[in-house]
């Protein structure tokens, strides 16, 4: 106990594609680590679609789950951390910035789609940080790719060596189950009338053992062996180094909603996820999760979680140490001492109040208005992480005011939300009145104007600019020197910083290749203001 409670810390994310079986997989994950008890608690599609959180009535007009919320679970001795990461096609910044408090990655994909767009663009953040990367093929029930084709799909798209775990048998109506390649077990199930499954696994001494034919029937038994021989020859070699640093993933095959193949892709889970590791702050200090001084940093700030009291809570993922009621901490961002009181986790549906938590653990803490993303807390004195960077947004909008006399306050709306981390706000030099807004997912412009409405009295519509990536630019002095270059756009973030807008990757390649001098970044560093 104690300093080594990190140790049983497992902190990690989803990424998928809306549709590809992340709900699922998750209600599979916490009926197996005895979070909940029955199927079906994990709000189901219909739902989800019906939703009834009350933390934003927007999220009752649209019915769907604005919010990245943390689910925590105890199994077999590990304190499991979930981060889950909105599924829907209009995601946010803040599905973004979750990856950046996640040590592992589960990487969800349909088998008969293969890398989508929303996986492909959380891959690439997760990347970012070298975040390692486990992988499920799900739906082998349907019918799907062929295994090596997906293989090489990923390897591909993502960049990323792939090591399968297990090897589907069949596919389809002919899926009949997985071949751990590991423990060298056929686990064959059994579909049965109420498309329930059916466990039934075989050890076999080899692939050659006679009873396979049997068991499987000789044609999948024979394409099984030649599958695996293949794999076995010219397949890639596991390298613990090599997927902790985020170049190899470990390949998993199943079906999430009829059990097949998910108990031996859990038990992987458990040996392959790793421990909280360390993490580097500002001026070259190196932070160990085992250090006694308690460090975290501020990755979401969620607003007006109970209407009635406008509270807001901050999400701060814990580095090192221990989170104790009380403590005393610095902000390094205001320069001065807090007193952080009682914090809030998650436990499956439930919020309860905790006084102690460690490294690998997220807490919610009351916030009076004192935290930013990116906000870093520490005791034994200030630090900063840099942990959350500013994303690069993927739609643009120039705002209009409706109502010309509410200009003051939109000003101050949009100065807020933009510091709240809803939007980014940028200014096109000549143009100051009709600031830019950008955002990673469409929703936010709606959550955007909703708030900016009904919380700041200022009703205000969108233009949309046909631009899809900023770059924050170094090397070029401001935007004129960008405009004569012929970028698109240019534009200034909130920290004077020149922006270069994009409509594609065409445009950005070409402006990238005209300017070789300049380096085009495609996330920024949160500027500590207080
Ligand atoms: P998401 O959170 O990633 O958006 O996906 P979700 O788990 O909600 O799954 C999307 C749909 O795919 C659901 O069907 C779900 O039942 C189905 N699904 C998930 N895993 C599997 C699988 O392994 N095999 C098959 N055949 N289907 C799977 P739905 O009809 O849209 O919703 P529902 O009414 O069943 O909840």
């Amino acid at each position: 106990m104690g300093q080594n409670e990190y140790q049983r810390r497992r902190t990690f994310a989803i990424i998928s594609h809306p549709d590809a079986g992340k709900t699922t997989l998750t209600e599979k994950l916490l009926l197996y680590g005895g979070a909940i008890h029955a199927a079906g608690a994990v709000k189901s599609r219909k739902a989800k679609r019906s939703a009834v959180s009350d933390w934003m009535a927007l999220e009752k007009q649209r019915g769907i789950s604005v919010t990245t919320s943390v689910l925590q679970f105890e199994y077999d001795d590990i304190r499991w951390n979930l981060l889950d990461t909105p599924g829907h096609n209009d995601f946010s910044e803040d599905t973004y910035r979750t990856l950046m408090a996640a040590d592992c990655g589960i990487m969800i994909l349909d088998a008969a789609r293969g890398v989508e767009p929303q996986t492909r663009k959380l891959f690439h953040v997760c990347r970012l940080r070298n975040t390692p990367v486990v992988t499920f093929i799900n739906k082998m029930d349907r019918p799907a790719r062929d295994a090596f084709a997906l293989m090489s799909e990923v390897e591909e798209v993502l960049g990323v060596s792939t090591v399968p775990f297990t090897w589907p048998i069949g596919s389809g109506d002919l899926f009949q189950g997985v071949y751990d390649r590991v423990n060298k077990l056929v686990i064959r199930f059994e579909r049965s009338s109420e498309g329930q499954s059916k466990r039934a696994i075989m050890k076999v001494t080899g692939l050659e053992d006679p009873e396979l034919d049997a068991l499987l029937g000789e044609e999948a038994a024979q394409t099984l062996r030649e599958e695996v021989e293949l794999l076995d020859g010219a397949g890639e070699e596991w390298d613990q180094e090599r997927f902790l640093a985020g170049e190899i993933t470990p390949v998993f095959f199943g079906s999430a909603l009829t059990n097949f193949g998910v108990e031996p892709f859990l038990r992987s889970f458990k040996g392959l996820c790793p421990p909280p590791g360390e993490r580097e702050a500002t001026g070259d200090v190196t932070v160990s999760p085992a250090d006694d001084r308690f460090s975290a940093f501020v990755f979401k700030v969620q607003a007006n979680m109970d209407p009635s009291h406008r509270d807001r809570i901050a999400f701060a993922r814990i580095c090192s140490g221990k989170f104790e009621g009380g403590m005393r901490v610095s902000h390094f961002r205001l320069g001065k001492e807090i007193r952080l009181n009682r914090a809030e986790q998650f436990f499956a549906q439930e919020r309860e109040s905790v006084m102690e938590a460690y490294a690998g653990d997220i807490v919610g803490l009351y916030d009076p208005g004192l935290f930013r993303i990116g906000d870093t807390l520490s005791t034994n004195g200030p630090m900063s992480f840099d942990a959350v960077p500013q994303f690069s947004p993927e739609h643009f909008g120039r705002l209009q005011l409706l109502d010309p006399l509410k200009r003051k306050q939109l000003q101050k709306g949009i100065q807020e939300l933009s510091e709240e981390g809803t939007v980014q706000l940028f200014m096109e030099p000549g143009r100051e009145k009709d600031p830019v807004c950008g955002v990673v997912g469409r929703l936010q412009f709606d959550v955007l104007m909703f708030r900016l409405e009904h919380e700041y009295g200022a009703r205000v519509t969108f233009d949309l600019l046909p631009y899809q990536h900023a770059r924050w630019v170094t090397g070029a002095a401001d935007c004129a020197e960008l405009k004569a270059k012929r970028v698109p756009m240019a534009v200034v973030d909130r920290d004077n910083r020149p922006v270069a807008l994009f409509r594609d990757e065409w445009e950005l390649g070409r402006a990238e290749r005209d300017n070789e001098n300049w380096t085009f970044h495609e996330t920024a560093r949160i500027v500590a203001a207080a």
